[in-house]
């Protein structure tokens, strides 16, 4: 149960407090427990300060106040601020609310309703999938009839003009006149459609979940069978669209967040990876974009990608070279738990790749044994509920779905699999980073939609 101690106070030198704070961090780093810190200030006395700190648990909280350089900070505060209090607040999990009663027949309706929304969106997607492939968004971007538009992605215009109606129908193509006779119409993309569904750099662009589910689907029967004999399916055995729509998943974030805000929030990692002659592991490093991005960013910084998948580190060679970066960044297919150089590795990367691991512990007790003195393990994975529950969030159900066709089985390829699967929760990250070896794993403040960060310490 998390506990939070709120710590108020009233100065007229917050920069003080700022160099304090910052001082104890690095005096702390690798024995604090605190797991986030935030501070605010009251809007009617700029003054007035409010420190919130969150802690795992009122034990976690003892052990960090226990700490010498915590006493310190304590008493120097106290000796030039004013008002200053401590609250200590122990998490209450509310009763949850009464359900109404629903009848059978109620119940049953709206689950109906919802079948048939999922229908419609699945086979809707479908359709996404089919305009990609074709390449019917860039074919109708500039705008045109459906003849032009069969011509420019050279398919029969009836297929063509079905595609569009549909399009139109669901919202994702514009047609100028409506009412015009069927071969007439003109159709376009307005600029909203064409950044998600025409424009891959665009930090809107969507294709890449019509590329990863179509995938899914491609090797559903795949599936099925693994699920009957209790096997797995390997993640190359998802073919070409799983691969290049993870890719696009994450290559948004990967190219605009990763070195510009992730990296920074984590101090430490950004003095490790700013090192001239610094060396990084990006471990399930797929087509590449994370250890291309890292590299551009740091000038020092000399990146090794490992995967399991050969066309991936196929993909990513050839993305690294493009970008003018094959001398610093590398790629090598072979497994994360395979044995590495010891005492080499500054800072080692698991992005959104440990669930899909077979042996989590192994790969993280390699890398720990890879990292020299000071090194830092960052490991991003998927946002899921801290506990179980029914009724999940989308978030939650896109992962939990995601599970079932692809990442559970991918995780079962290899014999004497830890099984993970993709609701990957805050308690199976300590759970496997305490049996590697690491003593401590802090939550870093980044802010995701559908990530979570964890920073490890050895
Ligand atoms: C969900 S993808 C993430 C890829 C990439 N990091 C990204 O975010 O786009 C997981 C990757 O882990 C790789 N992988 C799975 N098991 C692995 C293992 N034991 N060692 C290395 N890579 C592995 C898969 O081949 C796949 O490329």
């Amino acid at each position: 149960m998390s506990f939070i101690q709120i710590v108020s106070f009233t100065t007229d030198d917050p920069t003080r407090i700022t160099k304090l704070s910052q001082r104890w961090r690095e005096e702390t780093a690798g024995r604090t427990t605190l797991l986030r810190e935030r501070v605010y200030v009251d809007r009617d006395d700029p003054r007035r300060f409010v420190a919130v700190n969150e802690f795992a648990s009122s034990d976690d909280a003892r052990v960090n106040s226990e700490l010498p350089e915590t006493s310190a900070l304590a008493a120097e505060l106290a000796g030039f601020v004013s008002d200053l209090t401590y609250t200590d607040l122990d998490e209450v999990v509310l009763a949850a609310p009464e359900q109404p009663v629903q009848d059978t027949e109620t119940e049953a309706g709206a689950l109906v309703e919802a079948i048939f929304g999922h229908t419609v969106s699945t086979i809707e997607l479908a359709t996404v999938w089919l305009g990609l492939k074709l390449g019917l968004y860039d074919a109708v971007a500039t705008g045109g009839t459906s003849t032009d538009v069969a011509g420019r992605a050279g398919i029969i215009e009836r297929y063509a003009r079905e595609w569009l109606e549909q399009q139109t129908i669901a919202g994702l193509v514009s047609v100028d006149d409506p009412g015009a006779a069927a071969e007439e119409r003109r159709y376009y993309l307005s600029e909203a459609q064409r950044l998600v569904l025409a424009d891959a750099d665009s930090p809107f662009y969507a294709g890449a979940m019509a590329l990863l589910a179509g995938g899914c689907g491609s090797v559903l029967p795949r599936v099925l069978e693994a699920w009957r004999n209790g096997t797995g399916v390997a993640f190359g055995e998802y073919g070409d669209d799983v691969r290049l729509g993870q890719g696009l998943f994450n290559k948004g974030d990967f190219v605009g967040s990763l070195a510009q805000d992730w990296v920074p929030a984590m101090p430490e990692v950004a003095a490790l990876v700013a090192r001239p002659g610094a060396r990084a592991l990006d471990l399930g490093c797929g087509v590449g974009w994370s250890s291309i991005s890292l590299a551009r960013a740091f000038p020092g910084l000399a990146v090794l990608g490992v995967d399991s998948d050969e066309a991936s580190i196929l993909d990513a060679r050839r993305n690294a070279a493009e970008a003018g970066l094959a001398d610093r960044v590398t790629f090598e297919v072979a497994r994360a738990d395979e044995a590495r150089p010891t005492a080499s590795i500054d800072v080692a990367f698991f992005l959104e790749s440990l669930h899909d691991m077979a042996h989590p512990v192994e790969a993280l007790t390699v890398v720990r044994q890879a990292l020299r003195d000071g090194g830092r393990v960052v490991v991003m994975d998927e946002r899921a509920e801290e506990e179980f529950a029914p009724n999940g969030s989308p978030v939650e159900r896109l992962f939990a779905a995601g599970s079932v066709l692809h990442c559970l089985p991918v995780g079962l390829s290899e014999p004497g699999s830890a099984g993970t699967g993709a609701l990957f929760r805050p308690a199976t990250m300590r759970a496997y980073a305490g049996a590697a070896g690491y003593a401590d794993v802090v939550l870093p403040d980044i802010e995701h939609d559908v990530m979570r960060f964890y920073l490890l310490r050895p």
